[in-house]
């Protein structure tokens, strides 16, 4: 059984893709025919690329829960929509149906109605891998609430930033978190984000880890006493009612932080209807997914891969998805497999950086692991090299199971350039063909469309896109000229991904990473600058540059230029402040790897460090550096080589 709006065949594919270019109206309102509308739009594109002013479905009425959860109870009310699998797996696993995902979700909307979160309102959600994270979502969602869930990674200055950014009045957390044999205080880390704050009206604190945590009267409370006092208002006789509140197609659904290449991460803000129709459709299509196939996303729904395909594309499709709490590596490297094996996993999709990972330790953590239900693997996030890939498919796909290979990003909502598993063809380390509606374009330094071929037969160039998709990002949080500069300046009527990318003769992309200063590492997003501010917050320290270099795990590693003004200082303990610092000012996630003290950076005349050079450098380049007789002092760059790490 497949879905009316599944792509089934290679010339479907091509038949589609070419509607919906051709006749895109057309096109979509059939696609969007497969939801629940309480009322159908009046228009279903209106666009520019401009201001941008991008609208999807306008006039149309709906509620995204209803369309993940209500419209399946009928039928699949006993089926698991969740699956969750604990960090310790020792620990009872908790298998959510989709009736009683209906409950919760309704008796955590009825939990922010009582506390005085209305339509519209932010909520911040920082807490880790549990049910109780997709109630909160969920419940955002069911009562218009907009939802900024924050990685658990993040410190108490960026959730602190974020709050102020998102002007947010409500805080949904845990005590704790756990992750491998680490024990995350999350509520003492919104405690520090807290400080001095005055317009944190609420925090909903959930019980994880049972670490001791301080609660303050008329502000923080309780999810457990919450919940109870809720369900006496839900649920009458057995039937719980909680109505959805009827919202615009065009209402904003959330906002996520993502970095870019200046200043601080800016809030990306996705509306309801397109990206629910954006990620349903890329899910289902992309993934193959087929109704009773178990699904498991590796991301953390601190992220944009685990909003999309951990919960609005399955559960709008009523699948079953697998939620997992801890690493791949605790107690041992055979987690994922563990898993895979335990609930029977069709479609597993993770992250190159988790399978080179995984790949270091041997085969060894395979053994006795029945990966046998597995149909179609996927990876996102980063580039895949060509070794990972061939490991994936031999020893996890055992060379039956088709490998997705999606390119997106936070603010296109979902998959924009990938095979479909089985149906369109795969290349090794190539996202390979564009979505139906996804009009990439190539481009030079000035905007130009490449029509030039290199020494490969590739197309080589910029990655832009030529017209909107349902899921494409809307706005900015409360600064609409900010995303008009990041995405939609730097070429005229092009939305700019920020990513270089080559195609081939039969018109499939490479992506080949960022050509701006935005870092992947281990697949999460960081921006050099912010990186750089946060070093340059650090007592003693002049000036410093960041910038990436390729890690065999990771991907790209930071790589750290620091100009400090005492250098008789252990070095060793100085980095380990400096390490400190970052942690404070950002999170671990965004600690360097490398921190070399040197004693100026290779500038111009004008004054801009010279990023290529500091790049060849920390690539391990010592002789073609290019052309340095430009800088200011040439002669700094022999002492920056000698004393590379
Ligand atoms: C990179 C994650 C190569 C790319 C969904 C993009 C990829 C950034 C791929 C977005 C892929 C994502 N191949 N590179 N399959 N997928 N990227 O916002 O540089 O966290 O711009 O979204 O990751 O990262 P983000």
């Amino acid at each position: 059984m497949s879905y009316p709006h599944q792509i089934t065949s290679l010339e479907q594919y091509h038949n589609d893709y070419r509607r919906s270019v051709e006749e895109p109206a057309i096109f979509w309102a059939e696609i969007a025919e497969n939801f629940y509308w309480r009322k159908k739009w009046e228009s279903v594109l209106e666009w520019n690329f401009i201001e941008p002013r991008i609208e999807w479905f306008k006039g149309g009425k709906l509620n995204i829960t209803e369309n993940c959860i209500d419209r399946h109870l009928e039928k699949l009310g006993d089926k698991p929509a969740i699956i969750w699998e604990p960090n310790n797996p020792e620990e009872r696993t908790r298998v959510v149906t989709y009736s009683r995902l209906h409950k919760r979700v309704c008796q955590f909307a009825q939990v922010l109605v009582n506390n005085g979160v209305k339509k519209g309102d932010r909520v911040c959600i920082y807490m880790g891998m549990v049910p109780e994270l997709a109630y909160a979502v969920l419940g955002c969602a069911r009562i218009g609430a907009i939802h900024s869930v924050i990685f658990g990674g993040f410190s108490a200055q960026s959730i602190a930033d974020r709050l102020y950014d998102a002007q947010a009045e409500y805080i949904v957390t845990c005590d704790g978190a756990f992750r491998g044999n680490k024990d995350i205080p999350l509520k003492s880390i919104i405690d520090d984000a807290l400080i001095g704050n005055r317009t944190i009206k609420k925090v909903i604190v959930y019980t994880r880890t049972r670490t001791p945590v301080s609660m303050l009267k008329g502000r923080d409370v309780w999810w457990e006493d919450e919940m109870e006092y809720a369900e006496t208002q839900v649920e009458k006789d057995n039937i719980i009612t909680m109505p959805a509140t009827e919202m615009d197609a065009e209402d904003p659904l959330f906002i996520l932080y993502t970095s870019g290449s200046t200043g601080k991460p800016k809030g990306v803000v996705h509306s309801i209807a397109g990206y629910m129709v954006w990620t349903n459709y890329t899910f289902i299509n992309t993934f193959q997914y087929k109704p009773g196939d178990v699904f498991f996303c590796t991301a953390d729904i601190g992220w944009i891969t685990g909003h999309s395909y951990v919960l609005y594309g399955p559960l709008s499709a009523g699948g079953t998805s697998v939620m997992f709490e801890g690493i791949p590596t605790w107690p041992d490297a055979g987690r994922f497999w563990d898993i895979v094996d335990k609930y029977k996993v069709n479609i597993l999709y993770t992250a190159p950086t988790a399978i080179r990972s995984l790949m270091s330790f041997g085969l060894e953590p395979l053994k006795g692991k029945d990966l046998s239900t597995l149909k179609v693997l996927g990876t996102v996030g980063e580039p895949i090299n060509e070794e990972a890939w061939h490991w994936y498919d031999e020893h996890i796909g055992k060379k039956k199971c088709p490998i997705v290979d999606t390119w997106w990003q936070t603010e296109t909502g979902g998959v924009l350039i990938s095979n479909m598993a089985g149906v369109t063809p795969a290349k090794p380390s190539w996202a390979s063909l564009p979505f139906p509606g996804v009009l990439p374009l190539l481009v030079d330094e000035n905007g130009i469309e490449v029509t030039e071929p290199d020494e490969h037969g590739y197309l080589q160039g910029n990655l832009c896109i030529k017209a909107p998709w349902p899921g494409i990002i809307r706005t900015t949080y409360g600064d609409h000229e900010r995303c008009r500069a990041n995405y939609f300046s730097a070429y005229p009527n092009l939305y700019f991904t920020g990513d270089g990318a080559l195609k081939d003769k039969e018109g499939n992309y490479r992506i080949t990473g960022r050509v701006d200063d935005v870092l992947n590492i281990s697949g999460h997003r960081i921006g050099t600058a912010e990186v750089e501010n946060a070093i340059n917050m650090h007592a003693g320290v002049i000036e410093s540059a960041v910038v990436g270099y390729p890690h065999d795990i990771k991907g790209q590693g930071i790589y750290a230029y620091v100009i400090y003004n005492h250098m008789h200082v252990d070095e060793e303990l100085t980095r380990k402040d400096i390490f400190q610092t970052v942690s404070r000012v950002i999170g671990g996630i965004a600690r360097p790897d490398k921190i070399q003290f040197v004693p100026g950076l290779p500038k111009t005349r004008s004054g801009k460090i010279m990023r290529r050079i500091l790049r060849k450098i920390a690539e391990g380049e010592t002789e073609n550096l290019g052309d340095i007789s430009t800088l200011l002092d040439p002669g700094v760059v022999a002492e920056i080589t000698k004393g590379k790490l």
